[in-house]
C-alpha cells in the first residue's frame, strides 16, 4: 500500500491547476447509459473511482475508452443490468446506474452499497423516488432489483436533498412517459452539470440548481459530449494549502460561483482570495483567525470541505467549532490531527477546535478521501516528515496531488 511522506514548512507559491470534478464525472459518466451512441467527455479526471465507473460501464456492456482528459462511452450494446458486489463495494457511486439502466433496460440489479467510514449511507430516498415512479423494488441477497416495463413520471418530495439521490432519479425520469418534479431536490453544481448533459442528450429538465426540479420525459435520449466542470473541493483544498502555508496560490480554473461558502469562511479567517481570468488567487494570512463553520447542502459549506478546513482552524488563533450536519461520523481525522498535537474535543457533532502555534509530525492513518487530503494539509505545516499511511483513499479523489503540491514548493512523497 502506497503511503505519502510530507516535510513540513513550505510556503507554497505559484499556480496550480484543477481537475474535472469527480462528483460531476461519476454521474455524467453513467448517463450515457440512457443513449445509444458514442458519448464523448472531455475534462474527467484520471481517478480510482473513475476508473471504477469505467470498468462499471464495460461491464454492463458499454465499449469505454479514454484518451487522455476525453472519455468515450458508447452505450450501444448494453444488454446487462447487474452491478455487480465487486464493483460496488469499491466505490459506492456505483449506484448511480441504478436509474438510468433501469430507464435503459426496464430493469436493474445493483449490489447494495454498504455503509462506509463516514457514515451509513442508506439509498432508501432513491428506492422511493423510482418506486413513486411506478418500479418494483425487491432486497435479495445483498442486491437491490428494481423493475419497471416504462417508469411513468411522479411528484417526488425528497425527504433528505440526497446528491446522487437526485442524479440517480433525474436520469431515470428523463426517460419516464409524463412528467416527474423532484422537490427538495439537491442544489449542488454538479446537478446542474448532470442536466446540462441530460439536455444536451436531448432530454428536457428544467429548474436544476433550485430545490425544484421539473423533468419532462423523452421515448429516447441521443448520445452528446459533455466538459465535466471544474473540481470545487479539489480547488478548495489547494485554497487550504496555501491558507496554511502563508503562501500565494493561483488555483487555476477555481469557479467561486461553485464555491461562496468556503471563500467566505476563507476570508472571515483572514485569508485573500481575489477572483482573477483565470480563476482565484489565494493568499494566506501569518496568523489565521478562528471562524466556526457548519456544514450543510450546496449552497452551505461542504462536508466534503470539512476536515480541510479544520486543519486551518487547528493553526488559528482563538477557538472555533465546527458542526458536521450531513454525515454522521465524519470526524475521524479528528484523532490523528490530535497524534500531530492539535487541541480538538468532539461534543456531539461539532469539533471545538483550540487553535495552536504548530503541529508536529507523526504517522497517521487515512480513512476516507476527504480525510487523506486533511491529513496531507496537516503534514505540509506540522514540523518534521508525517508518513500518512493507507493513502489509496486519496488516489479516488484528488488526481496527482503529490506533483500538484510539489509543483508549489511541497516537500512531499509518495512511497511505493
Ligand atoms: N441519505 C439518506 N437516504 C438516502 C440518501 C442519502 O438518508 O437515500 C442521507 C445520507 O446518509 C447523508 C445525507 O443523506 O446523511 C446526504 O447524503 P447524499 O445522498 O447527499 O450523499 P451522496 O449522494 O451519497 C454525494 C457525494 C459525496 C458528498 C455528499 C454530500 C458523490 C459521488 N458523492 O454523496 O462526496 O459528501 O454527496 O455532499 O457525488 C466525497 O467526494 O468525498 C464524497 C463523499
Amino acid at each position: 500500500m502506497d503511503k505519502i511522506e510530507v516535510t513540513g514548512g513550505h510556503c507554497l507559491k505559484g499556480e496550480v491547476a484543477i481537475s474535472g470534478a469527480k462528483n460531476a464525472a461519476l454521474p455524467i459518466l453513467a448517463s450515457a447509459l440512457l443513449t445509444d451512441g458514442p458519448c464523448v467527455m472531455d475534462n474527467v479526471p484520471d481517478l480510482m473511482d473513475v476508473r471504477t465507473t469505467m470498468d462499471l460501464l464495460g461491464h454492463l456492456g458499454a465499449k469505454v475508452s479514454r484518451d487522455k482528459t476525453t472519455v468515450t462511452v458508447d452505450a450501444s450494446g448494453v444488454n446487462e443490468p447487474e452491478a455487480p458486489y465487486e464493483l460496488v463495494r469499491k466505490m459506492r457511486a456505483s449506484v448511480l446506474v441504478l436509474g438510468p439502466l433501469t430507464a435503459r433496460l426496464g430493469r436493474a440489479r445493483v449490489s447494495l452499497p454498504g455503509g462506509c467510514a463516514i457514515g451509513a449511507r442508506p439509498i432508501d430516498l432513491h428506492l422511493k423516488g423510482l418506486e413513486a415512479m411506478g418500479a418494483k423494488v425487491l432486497l435479495d441477497k445483498g442486491y437491490v432489483n428494481v423493475i419497471a416495463q416504462r417508469l411513468v413520471g411522479a411528484e417526488i418530495y425528497l425527504d433528505i436533498p440526497t446528491v446522487t439521490g437526485t442524479e440517480n432519479l433525474m436520469m431515470a425520469a428523463a426517460l419516464a412517459k409524463g412528467t416527474t418534479v423532484l422537490r427538495n431536490a439537491a442544489r449542488e453544481p454538479e446537478i446542474t452539470a448532470l442536466a446540462d448533459t441530460l439536455n444536451a442528450m436531448g432530454a428536457q429538465v428544467s429548474g436544476a440548481g433550485t430545490p425544484v426540479i421539473e423533468i419532462i420525459g423523452r421515448e429516447k435520449l441521443h448520445a452528446a459530449n459533455a466538459t465535466i466542470i471544474p473540481d470545487r473541493i479539489e480547488a478548495a483544498t489547494f485554497m487550504a494549502a496555501a491558507a496554511i502555508t502563508n503562501g500565494d496560490v493561483l488555483v487555476r480554473g477555481a469557479k467561486s460561483a461553485h464555491m461562496g461558502a468556503v471563500i467566505e469562511k476563507m476570508v472571515e479567517a483572514g485569508v485573500v482570495v481575489d477572483e482573477v481570468p483565470e480563476g482565484l488567487r489565494v493568499r494566506g494570512p501569518a496568523t489565521l483567525q478562528s471562524v466556526d463553520v457548519k456544514t450543510a447542502p450546496f449552497p452551505g459549506f461542504a462536508t466534503d470541505m470539512q476536515a480541510q478546513f479544520m486543519v486551518m482552524m487547528c493553526l488559528a488563533s482563538g477557538r472555533s467549532t465546527i458542526t458536521e450536519t450531513i454525515f454522521e461520523n465524519r470526524f475521524i481525522h479528528v484523532s490523528e490531527l490530535t497524534r500531530l498535537g492539535a487541541d480538538i474535543s468532539i461534543v456531539r457533532n461539532s469539533a471545538v477546535i483550540k487553535g495552536v502555534a504548530s503541529l508536529k509530525a507523526a504517522p497517521v492513518m487515512a480513512s476516507d478521501l476527504r480525510a487523506s487530503a486533511c491529513l496531507v494539509l496537516a503534514g505540509l505545516v506540522a514540523q518534521g516528515s508525517t508518513l500518512i499511511n493507507r493513502v489509496y483513499h486519496i488516489d479516488r479523489g484528488y488526481e496527482s496531488i503529490e506533483k500538484k503540491l510539489s509543483g508549489l514548493g511541497a516537500q512531499i512523497r509518495r512511497i511505493r
